[in-house]
């Protein structure tokens, strides 16, 4: 371990007081001491019902909360504080579209495209839509390493497409997509592009003006903020003409008996208390970032992954899915190992205090599209070591043996 390994690990509590090497940042990131500070101090000093009150805690719960949003949108490159709407996940952001941008302007006989390489989250609120409103999901079908064409997206967006939705890095493949190639050609047909961040926000800079999405969705807790809070982000154009997503207190202008009008974009959209701790939170684990800044996250995760790739690589009966060059994976690499069970996998890697992921990843219909049941998932963050790959290699070149196999 270098001198600034052990620095950065310092800023984990959860590595002081668990002995693990953790590789499953794909499925949630450890927290920073700074945004665990952040939380509790949010709650010791400042905590009321933002939005509410008008004497000066509110006032102050208000201005945390907010001053989140604006951060949360420069960190994204958003034009406008209001283009973001705070959610509990990237899941609940991806549904808020569906249940009211999909609601109000997708019709029978319309036509969703979704990539084959979606997550659950992004794939199953475009099939339940569809259901809903007797539309056409189309599966957008990744090349054999993992990329996709643009040709191939320009053959299945017509006048009948409504809305595209592709995740900007599969949590499978850990291949950045040409997200920008992509909402052009659904701008094209005047689709909505919908790019799902959950795997890229909290592992490359992302510009929403520059890459020219209508929304994008991601989590807080995969990029070193508490679980619970999430944000999506939309063009303030599209948000305007959506209808609300849930009803209830605080997203409306006026009731009467009969009726309500709602409030203005982003509160029609956050019914009900807020998540404040939660976004301060994620205000926290932005302040984070910006401090160790992307120069050394990029070049230490590029690094690691690199390390990983060609060690695995080297290990015979182990096949790395997706691209043949590290850098076509960014910090994610999923492998199957001939004649091993994922669980087997995973549980020799639990008893070594190895974390890493197995199963279908919530992304079954991917799975099926490469002929598996299931992989297992290393994914790293910056605060990894080289000697926890190392770790990770030496566990996996012994897996076979411990299965009973020769070699
Ligand atoms: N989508 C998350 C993962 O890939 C949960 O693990």
């Amino acid at each position: 371990m270098t001198d600034r390994d052990r620095e950065i690990q310092a800023e984990f509590p959860l590595f002081a007081n668990r002995r693990l090497v953790y590789l499953d940042n794909s499925a949630t990131s450890q927290k920073p001491q700074c945004v665990i500070d952040a939380v509790n101090d949010y709650y010791q000093k400042n905590n009321a019902n933002p939005m509410r009150g008008l004497y000066p805690l509110s006032l102050d719960a208000t201005e945390s909360y907010e001053e989140a949003r604006q951060l949360t949108a420069e960190w994204i490159g958003a034009a406008l504080a209001e283009e973001i709407v705070f959610t509990r996940n990237a899941s609940e952001s991806l549904n808020l579209i569906a249940y009211t941008y999909g609601e109000a302007f997708v019709k029978e006989g319309d036509e969703i495209v979704v990539s084959i390489a979606e997550h659950h989250s992004n794939f199953l609120p475009w099939q339940q839509l569809a259901k809903r409103k007797g539309a056409v999901v189309r599966f957008y079908e990744c090349e054999p390493d993992g990329s996709f064409s643009l040709d191939r997206l320009r053959e299945l967006v017509n006048e009948r497409t409504k809305l595209v939705a592709v995740t900007q890095v599969s949590n499978l493949f850990g291949r950045e997509n040409d997200i920008k190639g992509m909402a052009k050609i659904a701008h094209e047909k005047e689709a909505v592009f919908v790019a799902d961040g959950a795997q890229s926000v909290p592992h490359i800079p992302v510009n929403v003006q520059e890459l020219d999405v209508d929304f994008l969705a991601f989590s807080g807790h995969k990029m070193y903020a508490p679980m619970g809070i999430g944000a999506l982000y939309g063009k303030m154009e599209l948000l305007e003409k959506m209808p609300p997503f849930l009803y209830g207190g605080e997203m409306i202008e006026t009731v009467t008996k009969e009726r309500a009008t709602f409030a203005e974009v982003p509160h029609k959209f956050e019914a009900g208390t807020v998540n404040a701790g939660g976004a301060v939170g994620l205000a926290a684990a932005i302040r984070y970032m910006k401090r160790i800044g992307w120069d050394e996250m990029l070049a230490r995760e590029k690094a690691l992954t690199k390390l990983a790739f060609e060690e695995m690589t080297k290990i015979p009966h182990v096949h790395v899915i997706g691209g043949d060059k590290a850098e076509d994976h960014l910090g994610i690499l999923t492998f199957t190992i001939d004649g091993v069970h994922p669980h087997d996998v995973a549980a020799v890697f639990a008893d070594a205090g190895i974390c890493i992921r197995a199963g279908h990843h919530c992304a079954q219909p991917l799975h099926k599209h490469l002929g598996i049941m299931s992989s297992s998932r290393a994914s790293f963050a910056f605060y990894n070591t080289e000697e926890e790959i190392m770790e990770f290699i030496a566990c996996l070149k012994k897996i076979r043996r411990e299965m009973g196999y020769a070699e």
